[in-house]
C-alpha cells in the first residue's frame, strides 16, 4: 500500500463528499498537497499560484473547520498536524476496506490476512501497550506473546489493533497474518488442521506431534503472526495430558529459528496453561483497564461528563467493556447524570465481566476450592468494611471461615494464580509494608449477589478437602 499525496486525496474527496455534499475545490487540494509536503503557504501559493492572502484567510481557516467535522474524530484540524491526521484517517479508511472486502480472506500489501478481525470503531489509549508490543514482535526476541486480563478488558481489541498497525506500517513484511478466535468445541487439534491447511497442508489424520512439525515448516518458509484469541475458552488446565498437548504445541512452534510468531490472547496465563517441563520464552503482558485520560474521553464522547467521572472510571478500573455498560445505563434510567448514578451507591455489572466469572467459578479447573474461598472471604469481609485485607488477617480469617489448616505455601500459591488472572488485586504502600489484597468492586458485587448460584455452590466441599 503506498501512500501517495494523490490517493489520500482522493479517499479524502470521498469522504468529504458524503459528509457535506460538496467536492474539495483546487484551492482546498493545493492547500491540503502542499501541507502534505510540509510547505507553508508562501510556497504553496507560488506553486499554485493563488494569492498567499487568498489561501492563507480565504481557503485555509474555513479547510480545517469543515476537516475537523469530517475526519478529525473528535480533534481540530490544524495546518501543523494536518499530515498526521491524515495517514490515521487513510489507515482507517484501507482498514476498513479491506475487512469488508473479503470475510475470511484478504489481501493487506503482500500479506495475506485469514480470519476475521473486530472491527474497530472506536479505539480509546492503549499507546504504550501497542507500543511495547510492536517493539516485542519487531525486535523478535521470543516468538510468542501473550495478552492476560480479565474478560472485556481490551485484549482481543488491542490485539486487532496491534495487527492493523503492524500491517499498515509493514504491509509486505509479513506473508501470513491468520486470526483464529478458538471456542470451547475446538481442540489444539482441530486448530491445527485448520490452519495447515491455510498453507494447503492436508494433515487431518496425522498425530498431534506430526502436525506440530508440519507447521513449524511453514512458519519457517514464511513469515506469519498467528493470533489465537481467547485461548483460555480452549484448554482444560486440569487436564494433565492436555497441559503437555499445549506445551509441545507451543515449545514446537516457538522453538525453531524462524521469523513467524504466535500472539495468544487468554484470561488464563500461558504458565497454568502448559506444563511447561521444557522452558520456553514468551512475553507477556497482564492488561489492566484504560488510563484514565483514555477512560474520561471514551466516558465524555459517549456524552457524561462532571465531576464524578473519575469515580466511575476507579469504580471499574477503566475496563472499557464495564464502562460502556453503566454509561448506557446512566443513559437509560439517570438521565445521563453520573451524579445521581452515584446518589443510588450501587455497582453494575456488565455483561462480559459476568461471562468471565461464570466460567471462573463455574466450570471445572478455572478456580480450585481454595482460590474461590480466597475470594469470598475477600468480598464478605470488604462490604462490612470496603479497605484492603492484611495477609496476615487473610490467613486467620480463611481457617475461621473454612475451619481448616491452610498451609501458606499452598495459600500464597492461590493468591499468585489469582493476582496473574486479575481477580484480586495487592497493595503494599511500603516495602516494610505488609502487603494487603482487595477486590474491584465489580467482582466482589458478583461474590455477593452470586446470581448463578455458581460461587456458593461448591463452599460446602471446602469442609471435606483438605490443605495441608
Ligand atoms: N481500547 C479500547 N477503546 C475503546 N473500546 C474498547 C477498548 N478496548 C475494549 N473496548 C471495548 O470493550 C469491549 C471488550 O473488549 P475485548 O477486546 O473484546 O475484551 P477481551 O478480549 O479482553 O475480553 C470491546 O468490544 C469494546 O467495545
Ligand atoms: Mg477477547
Amino acid at each position: 500500500m503506498n501512500l501517495d499525496i494523490e490517493r489520500v486525496l482522493e479517499i479524502l474527496e470521498e469522504q468529504v463528499l458524503q459528509s457535506t455534499g460538496r467536492y474539495l475545490s483546487k484551492a482546498e487540494k493545493a492547500v491540503i498537497k502542499g501541507t502534505w509536503d510540509g510547505k507553508e503557504y508562501r510556497d504553496i501559493a507560488s506553486d499554485s499560484g493563488y494569492s498567499v492572502q487568498y489561501l492563507q484567510t480565504g481557503v485555509g481557516p474555513q479547510l480545517w473547520t469543515m476537516l475537523s467535522e469530517v475526519i478529525g474524530d473528535a480533534v481540530q484540524v490544524k495546518k501543523a498536524y494536518l499530515k498526521n491526521i491524515l495517514i490515521k484517517f487513510t489507515k482507517k479508511y484501507y482498514m476498513e476496506l479491506e475487512a469488508s472486502k473479503l470475510d475470511n480472506e484478504s489481501l493487506v500489501g503482500k500479506t495475506k490476512v485469514y480470519g476475521k478481525l473486530p472491527k474497530i470503531v472506536n479505539f480509546y489509549g492503549r499507546q504504550e501497550e501497542i507500543g511495547d508490543l510492536k517493539k516485542q514482535i519487531n525486535i523478535f526476541q521470543e516468538s510468542c506473546i501473550t495478552v492476560t486480563g480479565v474478560g472485556g478488558v481490551g485484549k482481543t481489541l488491542l490485539i486487532a489493533k496491534v495487527i492493523e498497525e503492524i500491517l499498515f506500517e509493514h504491509p509486505n513484511r509479513y506473508d501470513y497474518v491468520i486470526w483464529k478466535s478458538t471456542n470451547r468445541s475446538s481442540s489444539i487439534n482441530d486448530l491445527l488442521s485448520e490452519i495447515l491447511m491455510i498453507f494447503d497442508v492436508e494433515a487431518s489424520n496425522k498425530p498431534l506431534t506430526t502436525k506440530i512439525s508440519l507447521l513449524s515448516k511453514q512458519f519457517q518458509a514464511h513469515r506469519c503472526l498467528l493470533v489465537l484469541d481467547g485461548f483460555e475458552k480452549l484448554v482444560e488446565i486440569n487436564n494433565y495430558e492436555k497441559k503437555l498437548e499445549y506445551e509441545d504445541f507451543f515449545v514446537g512452534l516457538t522453538n525453531e529459528d524462524h521469523q513467524s510468531y504466535i500472539i495468544l490472547t487468554s484470561q488464563i496465563p500461558l504458565e497454568e496453561i502448559t506444563h511447561l517441563t521444557t522452558s520456553f520464552s514468551f512475553f507477556s503482558l497482564q492488561l489492566e483497564g484504560l488510563e484514565e485520560r483514555a477512560a474520561l474521553q471514551m466516558i465524555h464522547e459517549k456524552g457524561l461528563g462532571g465531576e464524578k467521572c473519575r469515580q466511575l472510571i476507579e469504580m471499574y478500573r477503566g475496563n472499557p467493556s464495564e464502562l460502556e455498560a453503566v454509561i448506557n445505563k446512566i443513559h437509560r434510567f439517570f438521565e445521563g447524570s453520573v451524579e445521581r448514578f452515584f446518589e443510588y451507591s450501587t455497582t453494575m455489572m456488565g455483561p462480559q465481566i459476568q461471562a468471565m466469572l461464570h466460567v471462573q467459578f463455574g466450570q471445572a479447573g478455572f478456580l480450585n476450592d481454595l482460590q474461590k474461598q480466597i475470594m469470598i472471604y475477600l468480598a464478605r469481609q470488604m462490604s462490612k468494611i470496603p479497605t484492603p485485607i492484611p495477609f496476615s488477617k487473610l490467613v486467620d480469617g480463611l481457617k475461621e471461615q473454612s475451619s481448616l489448616e491452610v498451609s501458606i505455601s499452598e495459600l500464597i500459591t492461590a493468591i499468585d494464580v489469582l493476582e496473574r488472572r486479575s481477580l484480586i488485586e495487592s497493595s503494599k504502600k511500603s516495602s516494610k509494608q505488609e502487603v494487603s489484597y482487595s477486590l474491584q468492586p465489580v467482582v466482589k458485587k458478583y461474590i455477593l449477589v452470586d446470581p448463578l448460584g455458581l460461587v456458593n455452590k461448591e463452599e460446602n466441599k471446602m469442609a471435606t478437602s483438605h490443605f495441608m
